[in-house]
């Protein structure tokens, strides 16, 4: 099945089942000062679900843009180094406001994964929410029920807080929640260990699928729960992962979702991803950055040195970075890649398409800032680490050097510094201070650690 065929099957699924299918919200957010980007499909209900809007239909499906890049949801970090971490991902889901329950969102969620999808239903486990005492929260008899008329009980499991009790930020709606789970190892290994051992031990074979929340609760600013006016139904199904299942491959790099992108990027530079090592990482980072940086432009949010827009820059410096660290591009190549992008993706969400020339013009543009600085800095951070092996620490002073001196940004020695793990950068912003802009002495007072209170 392409991926393009698993979307639609999705929405076809529960529109079936009598859901209105809703194009995705934009990713970049204007109107919530709680959130920058949708980092969930539920962002754009938020307001039903408080009861402070009417639904305009009981039951919603779609296929949700979201970007994980700050705040509670955070995965920027970790997107390159595996095969399944994204800053920007789909995200299928379904909603009932105060209409259908726990026992119809599990019914569906199996039959659409076991008789559309067909998934070996022997492969899968369901976890349910085991209470907590802090929250005044019971074990979810409901859901556990539920699922036992689908699964033998060694596949319903109970799970914490922190696995299935699901939560927007630190405030707002959340509730309880039943995780899909699958388990994709060879028959050798699960006859060994069997996989309800496995669920949420971080495996990368044993893997969660599908998050079903019962959104009843609003968490307010004091950590309690209230009560919503109506019980809803929340759920958020990794599209790009669901793919991989069903595609049957290692990562979700390896779908057709990437496998476009990750072409062009191989005829770009010359290399092959099979190459793997540094390269395979670059053209993960690269695949999945170029995705967040265009559609956040499709969506109105241009690279810029302030909130959302120094998001969005960082993602794309590094993206370039790494392009240019590993693939020896030199020059732009990511607006190159927006046509390919527009090729996957612009059917499902039209902007993409109707906003290309913007989009390519505005990545070109950065690009080119951004590397005329790039090759300059890089060694001169590099000279300065190796000088400091020992300690391995970039002082707060140095970093203001290379910034004040050479032009070298600070953000990027920020960059380079979280990837060399934490330690990397020193406390000793105290002494450059008076000397540069008051914007860059609160980054290298963040970079060192100090509170950023008066500087
Ligand atoms: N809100 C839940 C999540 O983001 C389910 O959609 O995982």
């Amino acid at each position: 099945m392409t991926s393009k065929e698993i979307r639609q099957k999705y929405l076809e699924f529960f529109a079936s089942k009598g859901h209105t299918v809703v194009p995705s919200a934009p990713m970049v957010i204007k109107n919530d000062p709680t959130l920058m980007f949708t980092n969930a499909g539920m962002n754009q209900f938020k307001d039903i679900f408080l009861g402070n809007s009417a639904p305009k239909f009981p039951r919603a499906a779609d296929s949700q843009k979201c970007l994980r890049v700050s705040g509670k949801h955070n995965d920027l970090e970790a997107v390159g180094h595996d095969g399944r971490h994204h800053t920007m991902f789909e995200m299928l889901g379904n909603w009932s406001f105060g209409d259908y329950f726990k026992t119809e969102a599990i019914d569906w969620a199996w039959e659409l994964l076991t008789e559309v999808y067909k998934i070996d239903r022997t492969k899968l486990y369901a976890t349910v929410f085991e209470g907590s005492e802090e929250d005044g929260t019971e074990l979810d008899t409901e859901a556990r029920a539920a699922w036992l008329k689908h699964l033998p009980e060694d596949h319903v499991l109970t799970g914490n807080k922190h696995d299935n009790f699901w939560e927007m930020g630190d405030t707002g709606p959340c509730g309880p929640c039943s995780e899909i789970h699958i388990d994709l190892r060879p028959d050798e290994e699960i006859a060994k260990i069997p996989g309800s051992k496995l669920v949420n031990t971080d495996n990368d074979e044993v893997i969660e699928i599908w998050n079903l929340v019962f959104m009843q609760y609003n968490r307010l600013a004091d950590g309690h729960l209230e009560p919503l006016p109506a019980k809803n139904i929340d759920t958020g199904m990794g599209f790009e992962r669901l793919c991989m299942i069903l595609q049957n491959k290692k990562s979700n790099y390896e779908t057709d979702v990437f496998s476009g992108i990750i072409g062009k990027v191989g005829e770009f530079s010359g290399h092959k991803y099979a190459e793997g090592g540094d390269v395979e990482v670059a053209m993960r980072v690269i695949a999945d950055h170029i995705r967040a940086i265009a559609f956040s432009i499709a969506d109105g949010q241009l690279p810029s040195n302030v909130k959302a827009g120094y998001v969005i820059r960082r993602i794309l410096r590094r993206a370039v970075r790494y392009g240019y660290t590993f693939l020896g591009f030199g020059e732009p190549f990511l607006c190159r890649l927006v046509p390919q992008l527009v090729e996957d993706m612009g059917e499902a969400y039209p902007e993409l398409k109707a906003q290309q020339k913007l989009i390519e013009n505005v990545i070109r543009e950065e690009e080119n800032a951004f590397l005329r600085t790039l090759d300059k800095g890089i060694r001169m951070l590099e000279d300065n680490m190796a000088k400091n092996a020992a300690t391995k620490t970039v002082s707060g002073v140095d970093a203001f050097v290379l910034y004040d001196t050479y032009g070298f940004p600070i953000d990027l020695t920020q960059l380079i510094a979280e990837e060399k793990g934490p330690g990397v950068l020193q406390r000793g912003a105290r002494q450059a201070e008076g000397a540069c802009p008051q914007r860059h002495r609160e980054r290298i007072r963040r970079l060192d650690g100090i509170p950023s209170r008066r500087m």
